[in-house]
């Protein structure tokens, strides 16, 4: 018993906690990726105040490489505090009033937390239909929006899940205008790894993460808003629902005035400061060029162990391979094989391919071909494990 009156053993004693010793994993699921060397040393270096005038610099940096990475002159480019669900929600939660009809895609995961996202910031929520592992046709949004009428039109450029590349941009954003829409493009999956020109493309808000093809921790995620979505922002009749996420509030901090709204997560600030560092060193262009060229080879070797990808050539996803599972083989244990043997991380399939598919990553830092061979080699041995 404890020495104090009323306290328990349990509460007098401090927690015996070793040492923090993660596994020293490679990284090939949907997210995160590696970390580049470089962001984790950022990672490290001291903490200044919020409003400290160096991190006011740090905040217009940060900004002007976000800027470039989403290829976009909007003023509105932040990093939102939080994962990329904080970029969804902020997007979603300030853009969709009540009353506002948004139409979302069912082809994946990440569609349907849309539809939750603008369910609870008071939208009607449509949907336009494509099975799970196709991008959407733009013959069906076109239909949908002569049935529907949508404010908001949600789409995911690449979808995690499925590892689908949305093709025909411009075309679905053309739809979304002429019927006086407004577009959420969700580019989690591929910003910084795939093309993606938010300004020639005419999306009007595009939302990302760090820990995919930018190959940051989570903790600062990206987010943009032309003037136009801005307008309907800052036009609210009612304020959105999430103080946190209020974009009219973070234009106190992120806008000209730099005044406190929340205390920024420094550390993930400088980390995705030295990411993005490393996407302007590198040239964006070069560098969805070597996504797709990394991620080529390991199409290629994966075809010759005898494996097939979910998705054909022209909507397939460089950034998050999804590959068939071969009949008689458990995903599952191939999955748990690498991790044990291998220190190698991929993922199953969700949802609708869930048992049908393996998502290997191809993103960021981890898009290297050392990499590629690795998961190969360990791939090869696993499905010997198996029989195949
Ligand atoms: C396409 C897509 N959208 C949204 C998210 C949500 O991001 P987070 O898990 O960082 O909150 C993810 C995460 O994997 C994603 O892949």
């Amino acid at each position: 018993m404890s020495n104090t009156p009323g306290l328990t053993e349990r509460e007098s004693e401090a927690p015996d906690v070793g040492e923090l010793t993660p596994p020293d994993r490679t990284l090939m699921g949907p997210g995160p990726s590696d970390v580049h060397p470089r962001v984790l040393k950022a990672m490290s270096t001291p903490l200044v105040g919020h409003l400290d005038p160096s991190f006011v610099e740090i905040m217009d940096e940060v900004q002007e490489l976000l800027r470039y990475t989403f290829r976009t002159d909007n003023q509105w480019t932040i990093p939102v505090s939080g994962t990329g669900s904080a970029s969804m929600e902020a997007a979603i939660g300030n853009l969709v009033e009540p009353g506002d009809t948004m139409l979302v895609p069912t082809n994946g995961y990440f569609g349907g937390r849309m539809k939750s996202m603008a369910e609870r910031a008071g939208g009607e929520v449509v949907e336009v239909d494509a099975p799970w592992g196709e991008p959407l046709d733009p013959v069906d949004v076109e239909a949908a929006f002569d049935e529907h009428q949508p404010d908001v039109f949600g789409f995911v450029h690449a979808e995690t899940s499925t590892g689908v590349l949305q093709p025909n941009v411009p075309e679905l954003t053309d739809i979304a205008h002429e019927h006086d829409a407004y577009v959420i493009a969700d580019c989690v999956t591929s910003l910084g790894g795939v093309e993606l020109r938010v300004d020639e493309w005419d999306i009007d808000v595009a939302y990302s993460g760090p820990q995919k093809c930018l190959s940051c921790p989570p903790g600062a995620s990206p987010l943009t808003l032309n003037d136009r979505a801005m307008d309907k922002v800052l036009g609210r009749e009612e304020q959105p629902r999430s103080w946190y996420l209020d974009l009219s509030l973070l234009e106190g901090y992120w806008g000209d005035d730099r005044s406190y709204h929340h205390t920024a997560p420094i550390t993930n600030v400088y980390a995705i400061r030295e990411a993005l560092r490393l996407v302007a060193e590198e040239g964006i262009e070069e560098r969805w060029a070597r996504h797709r060229a990394v991620a080529g080879d390991l199409k290629a070797g994966l075809q010759e162990l005898g494996l097939e990808m979910n998705a054909p050539d022209e909507y397939w996803l460089p950034s998050l391979n999804a590959v068939q599972v071969p009949d008689g083989v458990d995903d599952g244990a191939v999955i748990d094989y690498l991790l044990e043997e291998y220190d190698l991380e991929i993922a199953s399939g969700l949802g609708d391919l869930e048992g049908d598919i393996w998502r290997i990553g191809c993103m960021g830092y981890s898009a290297r071909p050392k990499n590629v061979e690795y998961v190969l080699s360990a791939l090869e041995d696993a499905l010997a494990e198996q029989g195949f």
